[in-house]
């Protein structure tokens, strides 16, 4: 079979090949590649910046977003030929710690945990792949290929879940406003939650045309393509989703009071920015504001992420994938272009 690897560490290093079959130490359920949706921390990779390969090996299966069709799954479970399956994507640490017992390995206490396609696990960016039952999530067909935007939009209720569960500090807890910084993906999901919790959006990104401004209008937002355009408005919940330092700035700087800013991007070391801490501190106190930080998304995540793609408008969801890219012309699903929200490449011809 084919196969999208990588060597990490090393830029410019990706290239299909032909690659050996899953070998069923990766999971029982062996699982036809339909689509691959592909994010910033795959280019990271592709860039040498971030990733690993599994132990003992040099190259790695890139890709994280799966969407597939079950092929062989052994009885008993849970999962029969022709299912559709997305793979979670992160697996728990070995000992395991606390978190990861407890199947909360997107609060992996000791970093040891493994991801597919990203850290010391081979991804779904080949023509076949295996999971474990317990790492397998069925997919509601009539998703279509929106389905592959399962994985970012789990990362994304994870968001929300911890939102709210921080939310529980005060019994007043009632976010009506939300802020939400970067028109990507995880962006746009970020909002569609937020607008089906029933919040006023507001969309900050550059961007002053394409399907961006139109899909948070749709989803009865305001879009702005300038800091300048929010005013003066703060807000009770910021989703940054750039991992822009100026932007990460702008963010914190519209927490309303007993407000929350939850940070989802993964931004590169050395962004400095000039910073009043001791404004920053005071103004967090008096207001009783939280910044926290999230990545990653356990199997109930990827649950309610599913419930809210199939509450989406079907059109809009399905807007979210800009460009697909059959497997042959492969590399020009790896870079950006204008006007991309979600890159997909099609496995199935
Ligand atoms: C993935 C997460 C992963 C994170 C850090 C993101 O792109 O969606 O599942 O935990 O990268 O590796």
């Amino acid at each position: 079979m084919r196969a999208i690897t990588v060597e990490p560490g090393h830029a410019h290093s990706a290239r299909l090949e032909d690659w050996l079959e899953p070998p069923v130490s990766e999971g029982a359920i062996l699982v036809r590649t339909l689509a691959l949706g592909v994010c910033g921390t795959d280019r990271d990779i592709l860039d040498g910046h971030y990733g690993s390969a599994p132990p003992g090996a040099r190259r790695l299966v890139l890709g994280h977003e799966s969407l597939g069709v079950v092929e062989e799954a052994p009885r008993g479970s849970g999962f029969v030929p022709g299912d559709r399956v997305v793979g979670i994507v992160r697996h728990p640490d070995p000992l395991p710690c606390p978190a990861c017992a407890a199947g909360e390995w997107d609060m992996c206490r000791n970093g040891l945990y493994t991801e597919r396609g990203i850290k010391a696990r081979h991804g779904f960016g080949a023509e076949r792949f295996r999971l474990e039952p317990e790492f397998a999530v069925k997919v509601d067909p009539a998703l279509g290929l929106a389905a592959v935007l399962a994985e970012p939009a789990s990362v994304v209720a994870k968001a929300w879940d911890h939102v709210e569960g921080i939310g529980r500090r005060s019994a007043a807890f009632a976010p009506r406003t939300l802020l939400v910084t970067g028109a990507g993906p995880i962006g746009l999901l970020a909002a569609m939650i937020g607008r089906q919790r029933g919040l006023a959006i507001h969309v900050l990104d550059r961007n002053r045309e394409g399907p961006k401004p139109t899909l948070v209008r749709a989803l009865g937002g305001t879009y702005h393509a300038s800091p300048a355009s929010l005013g003066e408005r703060v807000f009770d919940v910021v989703m940054e989703c750039t991992a822009a330092t100026p932007v990460i700035v702008e963010a914190i700087a519209r927490c309303a009071p007993a407000g929350i800013v939850c940070l989802v991007g993964v931004s590169s070391p050395g962004g400095r920015a000039n910073f009043d801490i001791g404004g920053f501190n005071r103004t967090l106190v008096l207001n009783n504001a939280v910044i926290f930080g999230t990545v990653n998304a356990n199997r109930r995540h990827y649950e309610s992420a599913l419930l809210a793609l199939a509450k989406a408008e079907r059109a809009w969801r399905e807007a979210l994938i800009t460009r697909r890219v059959p497997l042959a012309r492969w590399p020009q699903a790896l870079v950006a272009a204008p006007g991309d929200i979600k890159v997909v490449i099609e496995f199935d011809g």
